[in-house]
């Protein structure tokens, strides 16, 4: 296995919007008189607006029609766009625009694997943009994660094989996603909630591109 790409996660990786995510469901929840931790949020992390909306409909054992689930949701997602519109390049987690730059630079491809609809957004607040190679998100999928297909797709836009790919997650479900896919998985975070990783790290300020190159190598850290 040769290091050939990396696919990043959005929230929670390379920007501190999980946070923005779990105060507009909070609000939504505390609307719908559903009692939402940020215990019941880790559960959230990576699953699409709507697999999140059904997840908290279930924690409070209600039944919306169709109609009622997309009202919900654009209200979620306006609230939510408040909290990111003021998002600038002083907001990318760090270590992410350093790893990303190191990356390009020793000529791996960079792409972009993000179960939101709003990814493409949020790179373009926070000047990221350009530095990717190829950006695949909540409007170009169908099944969110933990199914694999966002990763996937990510990997086939770059011409490469999943095993020669760094996918780095924040959620447990984009890990599953990952070593479903076949990828390397590098869990950024909580160690006990990323189990599955291949390897975990607290930040990305942590990883080289010779370290992962010497992770491939061994198939783990
Ligand atoms: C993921 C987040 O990246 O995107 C989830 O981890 C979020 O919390 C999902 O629900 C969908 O985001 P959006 O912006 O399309 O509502
Ligand atoms: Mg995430």
């Amino acid at each position: 296995m040769a290091l050939k790409a990396c696919l990043f996660d959005m929230d929670g990786v390379i920007v501190d919007s999980a946070v923005h995510h779990f105060v507009a469901w909070k609000r939504l929840a505390e609307e719908l008189s559903i009692p939402f931790t940020e215990e019941d949020n880790h559960a959230l992390k990576g699953l699409s607006r709507v697999d999140s909306l059904d997840h908290i409909l279930r924690l409070g054992h209600l039944q919306l029609d169709e109609k009622t689930k997309v009202k919900l949701m654009d209200q979620k997602n306006a609230w939510y766009l408040d909290l990111i519109q003021g998002m600038r390049a002083e907001d990318i987690l760090p270590g992410a625009k350093e790893l990303i730059e190191s990356l390009v630079a020793e000529g791996i491809q960079v792409g972009l694997g993000s179960s939101s609809r709003n990814a493409q957004l949020i790179l373009d607040n926070v000047g990221l943009t350009p530095l990717f190679d190829t950006v695949v998100d909540g409007n170009h999928i169908t099944l969110s994660k933990p199914d694999p297909e966002v990763f996937l797709k990510g990997a086939a836009a770059l011409g490469v094989e999943p095993a020669d790919v760094v996918v780095f997650e924040d959620a447990a479900s984009g890990v599953k996603a990952a070593k479903t896919g076949g990828f390397f998985a590098v869990g950024v975070g909580d160690k006990g909630q990323l189990s599955e990783a291949d390897v975990v790290v607290d930040h990305l300020e942590e990883v080289t591109v010779d370290q992962m190159r010497t992770w491939m190598e061994h198939g783990l850290g």
